[in-house]
């Protein structure tokens, strides 16, 4: 059976200490982050990644506000109020919940966000750093992963590392961010996505598997070497009539089969999760140290 690696463990020793630091920045410089976060109209899932957001910065505290938006208002609406929010001295991050309702074009609102209020990393001019290795906020899965991967102690320098999923907000950044010759990366790096031929010929490669698909099973045990590390990233909700809410949450890997083969996996929940917001909590930490020359 693998090892478990859980991102709830792991996200509560990095929370505990910035919970430290908040209150020393508090203390010393009179400084509390903020972050702003926005939601147009109530998708279920983002409705609840973003309670889960503004909870986390409750929790170590942060200073939060939530601009909800009705699908109905003009694209304008939007635009001007992350204009203002660029303008807000109290707010050092931003962050548009993706995916936007039809109608919003996702590309102008990010790009209007400033890249110093960008705590998501989806700026081009983040993601430009990134590529040329500057620093810069840096996209909070893909950074959750290497802090995963690094704080469970799994050295990636040399490992051969298979993501499959080309996204920008996952996929794209975390090969520029694994691959880079810097510490806790230095790997050799393969993307696989929809149009890969023999998918399976190329997570058997994987010492480290990574599977950001967005679709239940697609990694099975047969595509899994032994002893590799799966980090599954998928988030998906599966009818369930036993459960409350009707649902449950699975990953996009086959969790049971491939546990038996792999010597470590992230579950879902509990894995990849709680260390995408922990490293939203770190970029807005560092976004308000930033804007107040402490960093
Ligand atoms: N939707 C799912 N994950 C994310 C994320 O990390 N950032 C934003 N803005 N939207 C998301």
């Amino acid at each position: 059976m693998a090892q478990i690696l859980s991102g709830l463990d792991i996200s509560a020793e990095m929370r505990a200490e910035m919970k430290e630091e908040v209150a020393r920045l508090k203390m010393s410089h009179s400084l509390t982050p903020g972050l702003a976060v926005v939601l147009v109209g109530d998708d279920p899932a983002s409705t609840s990644y973003i309670k889960g957001k503004r909870k986390a910065c409750e929790s170590i505290g942060l200073h939060s506000v939530e601009h909800n938006l009705d699908t109905t208002q003009p694209e304008s609406d939007l635009l001007s109020l992350i204009q203002n929010l660029n303008e807000d001295p109290a707010l050092h991050g931003i962050l548009v919940q993706l995916p936007l309702p039809d109608g919003f074009n996702e590309q102008r609102a990010l790009n209007l966000i400033s890249p110093d209020k960008d705590v998501d990393g989806l700026h081009p001019i983040n993601l430009g750093k990134l590529v040329r290795g500057e620093p810069g906020f840096l996209p909070c899965t893909p950074h959750g992963v290497q802090q995963l991967l690094k704080r469970s102690g799994f050295e990636v320098e040399g490992k051969h590392v298979v993501i499959v999923g080309r996204s920008t907000l996952v996929g794209r950044p975390l090969a520029n961010i694994l691959s880079q010759k810097s510490e806790a990366a230095n790997a050799t790096v393969t993307i696989c996505h929809t149009g890969t031929r023999d998918l399976a010929f190329h997570t058997r490669q994987a010492d480290i598997l990574i599977v950001v698909a967005g679709r239940p099973n697609t990694v099975t045990a047969d595509m899994v070497a032994e002893n590799a590390v799966v980090i599954d990233i998928g988030v998906n909700r599966i009818s369930d009539p036993s459960k409350k809410a009707g649902y449950r949450l699975v990953g996009d890997v086959d969790f049971d089969a491939v546990s038996q083969k792999a010597s470590a996996i992230t579950p879902v929940p509990g894995g990849v999760g709680p260390m995408t917001i922990t490293m939203l909590l770190y970029n807005t930490i560092w976004s308000a140290k930033k804007a107040n020359g402490l960093a």
